[in-house]
């Protein structure tokens, strides 16, 4: 095979054998959900391995594909499929903890800064930010991988539209460089006052009682050891997914860089939606005719531009993705691809 033919996913997998972390990503609608659901499936029911799904979509669609109640009380076994396990992420908790956290320091600041102003205006400000719901996002990401990685012999993750999924894994980055500074500038201004009298010992026990601190520190060490996977290409794989169309195509082809940018290793591309060639054969109408020739002059780009990342070519099915016998045949379109140059 040259370098320049696709390697199918199992034949990319094949070389991965400790590949634990799976995440899907893609446009909005071009089938990030269905390629996950497929690729836990395959691995659960044909090798018989422990799979977790886990959405982490703010706008969940497990339960509805799978048409069962998935979402609410953490992990859940997907009933009529072996070894599945599923959950769509609840971040209510993490974030009403951030917010608890807040509006304790601020009231803490405003006390010392004797500044007379009730601590949960400001609080009710700082958490309307959209940062705050995917910095909660990507908090109970980690809890999963690091809790779960023993637990399953794969995890795949479902993320969001393409720049919020990419935003999320880059703040591994960010919150590294982020949380070192954090916890300088704290080290600093807590020691000064202690490290005029030259004990060392005093300042590492006045660290310890300091809560801010001690929640950078846990931050920091989970970040750290989320990342010795998230960043290994042995261990995690970023699959997108598209559909022979423009926009999706450009979306990838745009999202790339800045994936390899964040450190995150791409596992491949999925072409969704793609209508099968004998649709079109013996009488059809202009519309299916034309539909089916604007698809081949995409699939041609994909061949150019895209081809030895591609991974599967998903058909498009007569009907939506609904149930698990619908979500059985897509498992066996992302496994049983045979590439056809
Ligand atoms: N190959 C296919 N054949 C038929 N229907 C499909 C196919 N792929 C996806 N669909 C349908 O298209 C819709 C979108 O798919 P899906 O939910 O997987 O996309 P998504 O990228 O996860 O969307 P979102 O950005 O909203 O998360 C669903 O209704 C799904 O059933
Ligand atoms: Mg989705």
């Amino acid at each position: 095979m040259s370098e320049k033919e696709p390697k199918t996913l199992l034949e990319f997998a094949a070389e991965k054998p400790n590949l634990k972390f799976f995440f899907t990503g893609g446009k909005g609608g071009v089938g990030k959900t269905i390629v996950a659901a497929g690729i836990a499936h395959y691995y659960a029911v044909s090798k018989g391995e422990k799979i977790l799904l886990a959405s982490l979509n703010p706008v969940h669609s497990l339960s509805s594909m799978f048409g069962q109640e998935l979402w609410g009380g953490g992990i859940k076994k997907v009933e009529g499929v072996e070894n599945l396990y599923a959950v769509e992420v609840d971040i209510k908790e993490t974030v009403q903890r951030y917010k608890d956290q807040l509006s304790e320091r601020l009231r803490w600041f405003l006390k010392w800064a004797d500044i007379p102003v009730q601590a949960d205006d400001f609080t009710a400000i700082a958490s309307t930010n959209p940062a705050f719901e995917e910095s909660a996002m990507f908090d109970v990401m980690l809890d999963l991988m690091l809790k779960e990685i023993e637990n399953y012999d794969k995890i795949v993750f479902d993320c969001a539209a393409v720049a919020n999924a990419v935003r999320l894994l880059g703040l591994g980055k960010i919150y590294d460089l982020w949380l070192s500074r954090m916890i300088e500038s704290r080290e600093e201004a807590m020691s000064l006052r202690v490290k005029l009298s030259f004990r060392k010992e005093k300042v590492k026990e006045e660290i310890k009682k300091d809560p801010m601190m001690a929640d950078l520190l846990e931050m920091r060490t989970k970040m750290h050891e989320a990342k010795k996977y998230l960043n290994n290409p042995e261990a995690t794989a970023f699959f997108f997914v598209t559909i022979p169309l423009a926009l999706p195509i450009a979306v990838v082809k745009r999202f790339i860089a800045m994936v390899r940018g964040f450190d995150i290793p791409i596992g491949g591309v999925f072409v969704n939606m793609v209508i099968p060639e004998d649709v079109v054969k013996g009488k059809v109408t202009e519309y299916m005719e034309n539909k089916y020739k604007e698809q081949l002059n995409y699939l041609g780009i994909i061949k150019k531009d895209l081809w030895p990342l591609v991974r599967a070519e998903v058909p498009l099915f007569q009907t939506e993705i609904v149930g698990i016998d619908m979500i059985a045949k897509v498992a066996d379109a992302v496994a049983n691809w045979e590439p056809q140059s």
